[in-house]
Parts: C-alpha cells; structure tokens; sequence
C-alpha cells in the first residue's frame, strides 16, 4: 500500500494510473475506521482495479462546537485495517495543503442541504460537497462508495455529480451494524456503557417502522408516532428530528410514496447519532 501524503503526489499518480486504462475505485472517509468503512473498500476491491482510500478529518464540515479537535484519529490502526483489505493507496492530506490560507472556493447543493441534518448543522453539507469535490480531483475516481447510514451525505453527493456533470460513478452500500442493531460509527466510542445500552432504540424505532409499512400502513404521522414511542424507552435517547421525506427531493411526506428515506438524529448524552431506513412504496 503506498502512503500518499501530497495533493499534487495524489492527482500525478492517478493521472498516470488513468492512462494505463486502471479504474480506480475511491473511498472518501475521515479516518477511525470501523467495519462499515470496511464494507465500502470490499465492494471498491471488487469492482476496481486501484482501490484508493482518503483520510482527512474535513475542519470545513464542524461547525464551531463540534466535535473537530476531539473527532477519533489513529492513524497507524487504520493503516493496519488498509493493508489488510488491499487497498493500494492511502491518501491523508495535512489541512494546511487543502485549504491554504488564501483558499476562497466551496460548492454547495441548494434546498437539500438545509433538509434533515443540514437545519441543524448549518455549513455541514457545503464543507462536505467542497472537500468531496476537491478530493475527486485530486483522486480522479471512475466509481466512488458511499454508505447509506449519511444517506443525506449520499443523496446531496449524487446531486452534485449529476449537477457538475462529474464522470464518476457512485455506489451506495448498506449500512453496517453491531450485532445489536446499532450502526457503526467513529463516534460510538463516545457512549458511556448506559448510553451503548439504550443506542439499539434507535434501529428497534427504524425496524417497528418497517413492519407497519409492510402491513400496508402508508401515513406518516402514524409511522413517526410508532417510533418516537420505540425511541422513549429510555430517558437518555433525546430526538432532535425524525423526518419521513422523498428520499429524491428530501422534502416531508404525509403519505409514503415511491422511494422514502425515514430519517432520524438523536442525543445520547453530548453524542449525537444518525440513522435511517429507506423503502420504496
Ligand atoms: P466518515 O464518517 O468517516 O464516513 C466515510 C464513509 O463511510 C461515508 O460514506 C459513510 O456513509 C460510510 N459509513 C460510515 N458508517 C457506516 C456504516 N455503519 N455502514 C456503512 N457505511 C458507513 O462521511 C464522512 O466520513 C465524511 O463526511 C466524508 C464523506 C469523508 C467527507 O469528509
């Protein structure tokens, strides 16, 4: 596996990699490496011939009193977990390369960035789209992965290639959980032992949901209710939204129709989870 530390490195190796035919299959991750980023680099193994992983810890995308300084970084494990998978290159820029002191230029997805977390985390979608966009440069992937546990990050990524006319495919790959439902993220190590033990309520709400749904149930208001019930057995979990939206516009629905995201954002003490369960009607 080659270490690639330098943008300018990054766009030259991919450059000459393009023009000995490779497809180059790209994972974009902010490091603290679980086995959902795992899943996405075994589906880029399969489908790619040059697998490249990026690790930068975006400062773009926190808003201030976030969790940047404090975000999981240890870079030698997740090296460890690279070799292993065979990915063939790892690129983890400085900040300083990135955005240079005079850096002026972000991209952004209107209206779908300010739905679901983005009301919240305002900023959060446009650092995203920006870093997202100067790492497809820098990588020059034919087919980039993407989870579907950010499946807001997923759809506004989509948009954007289709807006910018990018030629790179994306790939979206289900969601990875523990064996008790939880989804994987770098941010489960901040749960104390009672919050890890509530966390389950989260993907318990999202399955109730999907039960009802598959009995015919179709309103969302009753859908919302079932969950926020799930979600109130235990006192830690606090909800900051639970949206039932078009997963194409990200716009609510009364009424699930067509392809529907079922979205949700909730505190277990300072650390804030996302999950999400998406039918098509
Ligand atoms: P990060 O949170 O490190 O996630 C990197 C990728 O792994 C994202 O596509 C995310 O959706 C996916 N992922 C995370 N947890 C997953 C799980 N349990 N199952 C499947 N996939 C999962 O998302 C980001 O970083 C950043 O916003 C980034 C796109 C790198 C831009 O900075």
């Amino acid at each position: 596996m080659r270490l690639v530390k330098n943008p300018a490195e990054m766009q030259q190796e991919a450059t000459s990699l393009k023009l000995q035919g490779k497809t180059i299959g790209f994972v974009p991750t902010m490091g603290y490496l679980h086995k959902g980023h795992l899943a996405l680099v075994q589906k880029a193994r399969e489908e790619c011939n040059i697998v490249v992983v990026s690790i930068f810890v975006n400062p773009t995308q926190f808003s201030p009193g976030e969790d940047f300084e404090r975000y999981p970084r240890d870079l030698r494990r997740d090296q460890a977990l690279l070799l292993e998978s065979g990915v063939d290159y790892l690129f983890y820029p400085e900040a300083a390369a990135i955005y240079p002191s005079n850096y002026k230029t972000f991209a952004e997805v209107k209206t779908l960035q300010d739905k679901l977390c983005g009301a919240f985390r305002p900023g959060h979608f446009k650092g995203v789209c920006t870093i997202v966009l100067k790492l497809f440069n820098l990588v020059m992937p034919n087919r980039a992965y993407f989870g579907i546990k950010d499946a807001q990050q997923l759809r506004i990524i989509e948009k954007m290639v289709e807006d910018f006319n990018l030629n790179i495919i994306i790939v979206p790959v289900p969601t990875v959980r523990e064996a008790d439902g939880l989804a994987m993220s770098s941010r489960n190590i901040y749960l104390t032992p009672q919050e890890r033990q509530a966390a389950p309520l989260i993907y318990q709400g999202l399955l109730a949901a999907k039960t009802i749904i598959e009995q015919g149930e179709r309103r969302a208001a009753v859908i919302q209710e079932l969950i926020m019930q799930k979600l109130q057995n235990s006192p830690l979990l606090k909800p900051q939204y639970l949206s039932i939206v078009s997963y194409e516009t990200l716009e609510d629905l009364e009424y699930l129709q067509g392809k529907v995201l079922i979205a949700l954002a909730a505190f277990l003490g300072k650390t804030r989870l996302i999950d999400n369960l998406i039918v098509e009607i």
